[in-house]
């Protein structure tokens, strides 16, 4: 049986696409190995409706003083911005960054830090759950990297 002809640079193209494939494979890898960031804590928001929260953070005017990613006109410097807030220790300077305390700060901030400039607005519980959990999820949504994305649809995740 005779063997079909194949020309050289046929040949070449071929161990050049193999080359720049395994190029590629490596370099993932080590993007994937190398290039992790401390993962924050995981906020579990709960059941709280952060839609709603959406909307409360609109009504009480709270982007007058804060920068809020998702809520159109947030864009105050009164305050400290909230984006991805999801990632720091303290809020408001010294309070454990979690749902209970960020919610209680939203509710009461003049009750837990005297003279701050941000004034209590009123807001109930359940509100200020709402917006603490809306404030969680814009936040570690942004901040997902589009492999971890990809993987946790594949339930993957925990791999990384
Ligand atoms: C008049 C301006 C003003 C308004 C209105 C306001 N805040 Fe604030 N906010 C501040 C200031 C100033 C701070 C910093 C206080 C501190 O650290 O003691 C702050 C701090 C915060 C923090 C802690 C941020 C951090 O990184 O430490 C959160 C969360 C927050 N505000 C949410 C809200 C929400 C939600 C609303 C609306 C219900 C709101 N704020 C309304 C001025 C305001």
């Amino acid at each position: 049986m005779r063997l079909p002809q194949v020309s050289m640079s046929f040949v070449w193209i071929i161990l050049m696409c193999g080359f720049t494939s395994l190029v590629i494979i490596f370099g993932n890898l080590v993007f994937l190995g190398f290039h992790r960031h401390p993962t924050p804590p995981f906020k579990d928001i709960g059941s709280f409706n952060w839609k709603q929260g959406r909307q409360r953070l609109t009504q009480y005017g709270c982007g007058g003083c804060h920068i809020i990613p998702g809520v159109p006109g947030a864009v105050g410097r009164v305050g400290p911005s909230l984006e991805n807030i999801h990632q720091q220790m303290f809020i408001a300077g010294s309070l454990t960054n979690d749902m209970e305390r960020l919610s209680l700060w939203i509710q009461s901030p003049q009750k837990i830090s005297p003279g701050s400039a941000m004034p209590d607005l009123g807001v109930t519980p359940e509100e200020a759950k709402d917006m603490a959990a809306y404030l969680y999820q814009v936040s570690q949504r942004r901040t997902e990297t589009w492999y971890k994305r990809i993987l946790s649809k594949l339930s993957l995740a925990q791999a990384f």
